[in-house]
C-alpha cells in the first residue's frame, strides 16, 4: 500500500512574480482556497496518510498556515463562530498528518525528494507537484490502484503540443493503450527534435524507495538541477518498470501566470 507522499514546496515561483514576492505560490487562492489545499484533498482522498512537505526557511509561511494554534485560539475565545471553528479543526486534523523537511537552496526535484530520504518507510511512495492541479478526478487514486495491480512504478502523463514539448519531462513509450503506456525512457526538457514523443511527465508519481540510492550520486542536469526525471532515467535504463498513466482529470497547470488564473477559472465553473 502507498501511505506516504511527498510534496515539493521549496521552489521559488519566479514565474508568478510580484504575488510570490510575499506569499508562496502554493498559499495563493484558487476560487478562495490555496492551490496547496487542492493537492492535499487529493492526498487524503487516496488514502495517503502522512505528508512530507519540502519547504524553505524562505517558504516558512507554509509551516505557520499549519500551526497557527494561538491566531485561532484567540479567535473563537472571542466569537465563537462555527466555521472558524471548523476551519481550526481541519488545520488540526492535518497537521497531525505532515512533516516539515527543508531545502534551503531549490537544487531540484530529485533533491528535494533525497532530503526526505530517512522518513520513507515503504517500498514505494508517491510523489505530488504542487503546480500541477488534477480535477475531476482523483489521479493519485487511479496511479495509487495501477501500481497496486503492476508492483510497478507509475507516472502520470498527458500529450502535449507539438511546439512545447521542451516546457517538460518526454516520454519514450511502447505497448500503448487507452489509459496506461510502458515507458521506455525520459527526457528532461528536450528540444523539438530530440523528444522522442509528445507525451509529457505530469506531476504525479508513484516511486520506488532505491531511488535514493541513485539520486545519491546524481549530478546536476539541465539548468544545473538534479532532476528527478534523471533519476528516473538511471533506473529505466536498469531494467525497472515504469508505467506511465494517461489520467482522466482535467489538468490545470497553475505553475504559470496564465495558467493560474485559467484554474481559478475553470474551478469556479466546476
Ligand atoms: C517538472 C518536471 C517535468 C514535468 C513538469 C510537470 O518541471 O521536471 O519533468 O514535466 O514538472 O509539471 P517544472 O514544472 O518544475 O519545470
Amino acid at each position: 500500500m502507498i501511505k506516504q507522499a511527498i510534496i515539493p514546496l521549496a521552489g521559488l515561483g519566479t514565474r508568478l512574480l510580484p504575488l510570490t514576492s510575499v506569499l508562496p505560490k502554493e498559499l495563493l487562492p484558487i476560487n478562495g482556497k490555496p492551490g496547496l489545499e487542492y493537492i492535499l484533498d487529493e492526498c487524503i482522498e487516496a488514502g495517503i496518510k502522512e505528508i512530507i512537505f519540502v519547504i524553505s526557511k524562505k517558504k516558512n509561511s507554509i509551516k505557520k498556515y499549519y500551526y497557527n494554534d494561538t491566531f485561532y485560539r484567540a479567535l473563537i475565545k472571542k466569537k465563537k463562530d462555527k466555521k472558524i471553528i471548523h476551519e481550526y479543526n481541519k488545520i488540526k486534523k492535518i497537521k497531525k498528518m505532515i512533516k516539515f523537511v527543508y531545502q534551503n537552496s531549490p537544487t531540484g526535484t530529485g533533491d528535494a525528494i533525497l532530503k526526505c530520504r530517512k522518513f520513507i518507510k515503504d517500498n514505494f511512495f508517491l510523489v505530488l507537484l504542487p503546480d500541477d492541479l488534477i480535477i475531476k478526478r482523483n489521479c493519485s487514486l487511479s496511479m495509487i490502484k495501477l501500481h497496486n495491480k503492476y508492483k510497478a512504478s507509475i507516472i502520470a502523463s498527458k500529450r502535449v503540443n507539438k511546439a512545447e514539448v521542451s516546457r517538460w519531462g518526454i516520454f519514450n513509450l511502447k505497448k500503448i493503450n487507452k489509459t496506461n503506456f510502458l515507458i521506455n525512457d525520459v527526457i528532461e526538457k528536450p528540444t523539438i527534435k530530440e523528444a522522442p514523443s509528445n507525451f509529457a511527465v505530469i506531476g504525479r508519481y508513484i516511486l520506488p524507495k532505491k531511488i535514493f540510492k541513485v539520486l545519491e550520486n546524481q549530478k546536476a542536469g539541465k539548468n544545473g538541477e538534479i532532476h528527478i526525471t534523471d533519476a528516473i532515467r538511471t533506473l529505466l535504463h536498469n531494467e525497472n518498470k515504469f508505467l506511465g498513466h494517461r489520467f482522466n482529470g482535467k489538468y490545470l497547470d497553475c505553475g504559470t501566470m496564465k495558467g493560474y488564473i485559467n484554474s481559478t477559472l475553470k474551478i469556479s465553473k466546476l
